[in-house]
């Protein structure tokens, strides 16, 4: 439900190193913690981010944790999608990926060729779950017609701010949540803390419901996304005092009149 998000943790497009140290410490605290599910992609600091998770993870039981990462989009041929799955078990160093998403859809490769690829790789147990992320319904429904396995997860920008349009997708809140919650598919939101842009609202409302919860804006805002049905969500942070506050969104829910009235201010 609350997963460790990974982008910048290895680099944003190109590899940097110099922060690997705090990366794995961050990530291995996260485990300790009561993390189980990190989420990371072949895109993160070209593939780095990807390294320090599997080295991060070397010390605990793999099976006990959830690992999601995510293919290119200039890699959806079918034997890109091969080869990069097999770059990610590596830098990974597993033998499986929980959950392998396409990061974003590609209208230049034919979809059917990609998810052959994928099916490929869940019957040789390479990847146990496939998902995509940044789809649209009609993408989504695309893509499911090309395979008999379920895709079982969409990724996409959600959160208080963003509900309408956000980087790659339009009508999020009117038209994908509904179609994934109907159809049996978890969302996981994406960017939940609008990068901490969300700290500098000074929103009434928030500080009013932070204040009745007891709860931080951080705890609030993960919380409202987590009380909707078929959300899970993937905060990144490298500050071990974040990690645990955003630990804090779980085991309570807002109520009902208050998930409106935030649902109503934002929108
Ligand atoms: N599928 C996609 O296309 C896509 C796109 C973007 C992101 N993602 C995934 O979604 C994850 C989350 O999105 P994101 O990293 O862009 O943004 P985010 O999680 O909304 O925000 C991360 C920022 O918030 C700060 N932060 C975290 N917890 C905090 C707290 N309790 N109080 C104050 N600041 C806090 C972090 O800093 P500190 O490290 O200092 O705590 C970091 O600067 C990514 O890491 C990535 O795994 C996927």
């Amino acid at each position: 439900m609350l997963g460790l998000g990974t982008w910048e943790i290895g680099g944003r497009m190109g590899r940097d190193t110099s922060e690997d140290a705090e990366g794995i410490t961050a990530i291995r605290g996260a485990i300790e913690l009561g993390y189980t599910h990190i989420d990371t992609a072949e895109m993160y600091g070209a593939g780095h981010s990807e390294e320090l998770v599997g080295l991060a993870i070397n010390d605990f039981d793999r099976d006990s944790l959830f690992i999601t990462t995510k293919v290119l989009p200039e890699h959806l041929r079918y034997k890109d999608v091969i080869k990069a799955a097999e770059g990610s078990l590596k830098r990974l160093h597993t033998d499986y990926i929980d959950l392998y998403l396409i990061h974003v859809p590609n209208p230049k490769i034919p979809i059917k060729e990609t998810m052959q690829a994928m099916d490929l790789l869940l019957s040789q147990q390479k990847i146990r779950f496939i998902g995509v992320s940044n789809f649209s319904v009609k993408q989504l429904k695309e893509a499911q017609d090309c395979t008999e396995n379920k895709i079982v997860n969409n990724q996409i920008e959600y959160n208080l701010l963003t509900r309408h349009s956000g980087m790659y997708n339009v009508n999020i809140e009117s038209e994908i949540v509904p179609f994934c919650q109907e159809n049996d598919i978890m969302i996981t939101a994406w960017k939940p803390l609008v990068k901490g842009k969300l700290f500098g609202e000074k929103n009434k409302l928030l500080e009013e419901i932070s204040e009745k919860y007891k709860k931080t804006i951080s705890q609030i805002a993960i919380n409202w996304l987590i009380s909707k049905k078929n959300i899970i969500t993937i905060p990144k942070s490298t500050n071990v005092d974040h990690l645990k506050e955003n630990m804090g969104a779980l085991g309570w829910k807002l109520d009902e009149e208050d998930m409106k009235r935030l649902d109503e201010e934002f929108r």
